[in-house]
């Protein structure tokens, strides 16, 4: 006997409107994916806001003076190594926000404060006391006491923040340094 002279029953068409195993009701699909296109929207204004801002230069670089110490810490041709954090830190910088200068002490009431970024790639600087030159471990670049380049690679002198002195104490007007 073959099959065709016993049919069997065929199984019942499938209700469009009965909940199906597994799948999300319309009122949970909707939510997520509302849901889906909220975070999105924010994801995008939080990385572009700020681009688009800093692309149109309407957020202004921050400048703060900050307290480096009493100026009898600092003697007269004195070249000493100040530290400070960064005048924008994002919140998430971390340790990355702190930053540096060579102080120099160099008549009375002058004084010089270099950024200890080489004007090369970035790297830190160090001051030879007895060579009277800084020194950039990275590729040899060499600047005079004054931060003029003596040799290497460097494009340009060392960058300058701003220096006063204020009853007694020295002060350096820190801002974001150019990019090198
Ligand atoms: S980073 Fe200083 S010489 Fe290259």
């Amino acid at each position: 006997m073959s099959d065709l002279d016993n049919p069997q029953p065929s199984a019942p068409a499938p209700d469009p409107d009965a909940p199906c195993e597994g799948c999300l009701s319309p009122s949970r699909r909707k939510f997520l994916t509302r849901l889906s296109l909220g975070l999105g929207a924010l994801g995008a204004a939080l990385i572009g806001v700020p681009s688009v801002a800093f692309l149109l230069g309407l957020r202004k670089p921050t400048k703060l003076w900050r307290d480096v110490g009493g100026v009898e810490q600092f003697p007269q041709g004195s070249t000493i190594l100040v530290k400070f954090e960064d005048p924008s830190p994002l919140p998430w910088s971390g340790v990355t926000a702190n930053t540096a200068a060579w102080l120099r002490h160099e008549t009375e009431n002058e004084f010089i404060a270099f950024s200890v970024d080489c004007t090369h790639l970035g790297c830190p600087i160090r001051w030879l006391p007895d060579a009277n030159l800084f020194m950039c471990p990275c590729h040899g670049g060499v600047f005079y006491a004054n931060g003029t380049v003596a040799s290497g690679p460097p494009p340009r002198p060392l960058s300058r923040y701003p220096v006063r002195v204020a009853d007694g104490r020295v002060q350096i007007l820190t801002s974001p340094l150019p990019i090198t």
